[in-house]
């Protein structure tokens, strides 16, 4: 009876590239969460349930084990496997399949990585402390809880971000930082300038704060000098915004000659620079963030969003001494503090080294996801440096923009056009984003690289319109 449901609920599962111990360990959970599958009841053994389901007795160990890693079944020595008897609350279930069909190239997150057994090491041991977690349920100073700040400052450190732990506040991840900023430092009405082309997340907030974007031009370094000097001079405008590593979307990453001279044109005009590092603590070894260089013309931010997981909303923020008491305020405003149970897991999990251990997988990862990007569209003009999470590729003289992201929808694969990144009113370059770090497996990336190097290589059937 029990096999004959897991057998069924397996053989509905679709065959959409998991694992097929994945597919299994899901069809146990759809099992035991609709009652099939009752509390206490015993799993087939393994042997049986492969002999039955045609798999490994490996696959079976495998989909088990995920399932007891859920918190679905327990194994007991020498008995087997059985339901767990407690009744879970329906909210654990709900979230949605992790693994999806499509090649999504759409979304520059970090690439799939069992984060699971990390957070739970690091809840296990917070659970340890009573007081300490009496402690973080209180209201707390909006800057955040000082031994956090220093521990995730000497963490910054080593990985080449010199932040005063004294000056710096936590924010809910990259993106709060930059309404925390526009909000304080700007204005409506006021002119920024940016990158030519850049983050929608920077653009849709300005734009929404009725600010004007003017956006400068780049090359393979990112911004170039002379058209900010410019662009200074044109528009005096109130702060430039840019990411100097890995930019978003171009990959640029500045040389530190570049940034210095950046540094130079900004203080000559009395531009303050705010500066995205979202991705700065990616590559092993990248120039100096512009904060080391002068922290008195520069407000920067960064987030464990890319080098960790983005689901844990924790950023962090240094603004100019003078700018200190404006952020402060301006925080407490927003949401009087970011919640220190957050900080606190993070602290452990820099603690554990496991922050560190989940950043070199990132790293590792990306190195063979880039290998399969130079495999495939290597002929084409990529601009993409590892371990970014994204390449930028222009598209050849005979597609036109909108028809090539069409076309690669028609076939199953996302990507994000040139459009979505280009200030209001500047030209749109004729390129896409692709998140190489999105597809959920090496074989989906890989299948979504080659249905856009076959789109490449073919000319579009023009079409003629009255
Ligand atoms: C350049 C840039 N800045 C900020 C963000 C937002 O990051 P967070 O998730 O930390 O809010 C992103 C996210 O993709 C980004 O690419």
């Amino acid at each position: 009876m029990t096999i004959e449901a897991i057998q069924q609920a397996f053989l509905r599962q679709s065959e959409d590239g998991r694992p097929i111990y994945r597919r299994l360990a899901e069809a146990i959970a759809q099992q035991i969460e609709s009652g099939q599958l009752a509390a206490s009841s015993k799993l087939p053994t393994h042997r049986a349930l492969a002999d039955r389901l045609g798999v490994t007795v490996g696959t079976i160990t495998r989909a088990y084990a995920e399932t007891e890693r859920r918190g679905l079944v327990e194994a007991r020595v020498g008995a087997g496997t059985y339901v767990c008897a407690h009744n879970r609350p329906g909210w654990v279930f709900s979230y949605p399949n992790q693994t999806p069909d499509e090649c999504n190239f759409g979304y520059n997150i970090p690439p799939a990585i069992d984060r699971a057994p990390i957070l739970a090491s690091a809840i296990q041991t917070l659970s340890q402390h009573p007081d300490l977690l009496n402690h973080l349920m209180l209201y707390q100073d909006p800057q955040g809880l000082t031994a956090h700040r220093e521990a995730i400052s000497r963490w910054l450190r080593t990985h080449g971000v010199q932040l005063d732990p004294a000056r710096m506040h936590f924010t809910s991840g990259a993106q709060h930082a930059i309404q925390l900023v526009l909000s304080v430092f700007c204005r409506s009405g006021d002119t920024l300038l940016t990158e030519q082309v850049a983050y929608p997340g920077f653009l849709g907030l300005a734009r929404q704060m009725q600010m004007t974007i003017k956006g400068v031009e780049m090359d393979a370094e990112g911004l170039l000098p002379d058209s900010l000097e410019t662009a200074c001079r044109q528009y005096q405008p109130r702060m430039l915004y840019c990411t100097p590593t890995l930019q978003n979307p171009t990959a640029a990453t500045m040389s530190r000659e570049r940034r210095e001279a950046i540094l130079a044109i900004c203080r000559r005009h009395q531009v303050l620079i705010i500066e995205d590092d979202v991705n700065g603590l990616l590559p092993a070894k990248t120039p100096p963030p512009l904060v080391n260089l002068d922290s008195e013309q520069v407000i920067h931010f960064g987030s464990l969003s890319k080098c960790l997981a983005p689901g844990l909303r924790l950023g962090y923020i240094q603004v100019p001494v003078k700018h200190q008491n404006r952020l402060n305020t301006a925080l407490h405003h927003h949401c009087l503090m970011i919640s220190p149970l957050l900080s606190a897991l993070v602290c452990e999990l820099i603690h554990q080294g496991d922050a560190d251990r989940v950043l070199q997988q990132i790293r590792e990862d990306m190195q063979l996801r880039a290998k399969r990007l130079e495999n495939y569209l290597g002929q084409y003009q990529v601009q993409y440096q590892s371990p970014g999470f994204h390449a930028w590729l222009a598209l050849p003289d005979h597609w036109r923009l909108s028809d090539f992201v069409a076309a690669a929808e028609a076939r199953g694969v996302v990507v994000k056009s040139a459009e979505l990144f280009t200030p209001p009113g500047s030209t749109i370059y004729q390129a896409v984003r692709l998140a190489i770090s999105a597809p959920h497996s090496h074989d989906k990336l890989e299948q979504g690289l080659a249905i856009l190097a076959e789109l490449l290589a073919q000319a579009p059937y023009p079409d003629f319109p009255l």
